[in-house]
């Protein structure tokens, strides 16, 4: 079993589009599915489950699209984050959360406050979250630091720019699983992936089930991973 599962939900709109509905019902849709896999990873002893559920480059769409996407977060959060506090879940977000819509921001935060103390499923949604933002940031307050004094440059390692990342402390994701098709990472988790299992599959995100995700899990668990070793 991976330690830690990381999924990029694609295919909401394709979904609306097959279902003739709107493409806000997809990312409804999508919402009702990622509640699933939420219970199951708790149920199988996953420690880490992160999703990528709004990107750095996802602002691109219509206000129409991107002011639904959180509304529809909103609601979800509101509605459901009582059973998911039950559950023993804690929720965490990766990414710069500021910015994004007031109420949004406000729902997550209250998730956060809430589930802190929890010792559960580490829920990880990665919320107006890009990768290289994210390396970004890290050089960024590596180089204020040696600015400052307080940082040799010598002395940086790896580790220096990996706890500098939103996903600090965290193990790195064993396996990144995409729905709908797509075989790229679309800025999701690039320094964390070096040595992840990838798994695609066409279903689209609305219609991936516990026994599809199950079915990714057998998968992985065939897997042989050298990390360069022998
Ligand atoms: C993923 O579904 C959800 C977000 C990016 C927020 P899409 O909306 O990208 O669905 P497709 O790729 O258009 O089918
Ligand atoms: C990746 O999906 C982002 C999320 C799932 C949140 P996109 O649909 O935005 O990715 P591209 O644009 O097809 O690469
Ligand atoms: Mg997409």
């Amino acid at each position: 079993m991976p330690a830690h599962v990381a999924v990029i939900m694609d295919g909401n709109g394709r979904w609306a589009k097959k279902n003739g509905v709107p493409r806000l019902s997809g990312h409804k849709a999508g919402m009702e599915a990622l509640k699933k896999i939420v219970r199951r990873s708790g149920e199988l002893g996953i420690d880490y489950l992160t999703v990528y559920a709004f990107s750095t480059e996802n602002w691109k769409r219509s206000d129409e699209e991107v002011g639904g996407i959180f509304k529809i977060l909103v609601y979800y959060m509101e509605r459901e984050i009582r059973e998911i506090h039950r559950e023993n879940v804690k929720v965490n977000i990766l990414g710069d959360y500021t910015i994004i819509p007031e109420a949004a921001r406000k729902a997550v935060e209250d998730a956060v406050e809430l589930t802190k103390n929890n010792t559960g499923l580490n829920f990880n949604i990665a919320l107006n979250y890009g990768g290289r933002d994210e390396i970004l940031r890290a050089v960024r307050s590596i180089a204020e630091e040696a600015r400052a004094g307080d940082l040799d440059p010598e002395s940086l390692t790896e580790e220096s720019v990996s706890e500098r990342l939103y996903t600090g402390g965290m193990p790195d994701p064993d396996l990144i699983i995409r729905t709908s098709g797509e075989l790229r990472l679309s800025n999701f988790l690039i320094w964390q992936s070096a040595y992840s299992e990838f798994y695609f599959t066409d279903i689209l995100w609305p219609d991936f089930d516990e026994s599809a995700y199950e079915e990714a899990l057998r998968d992985f668990s065939h897997r042989k991973r050298n990390f360069g070793g022998r």
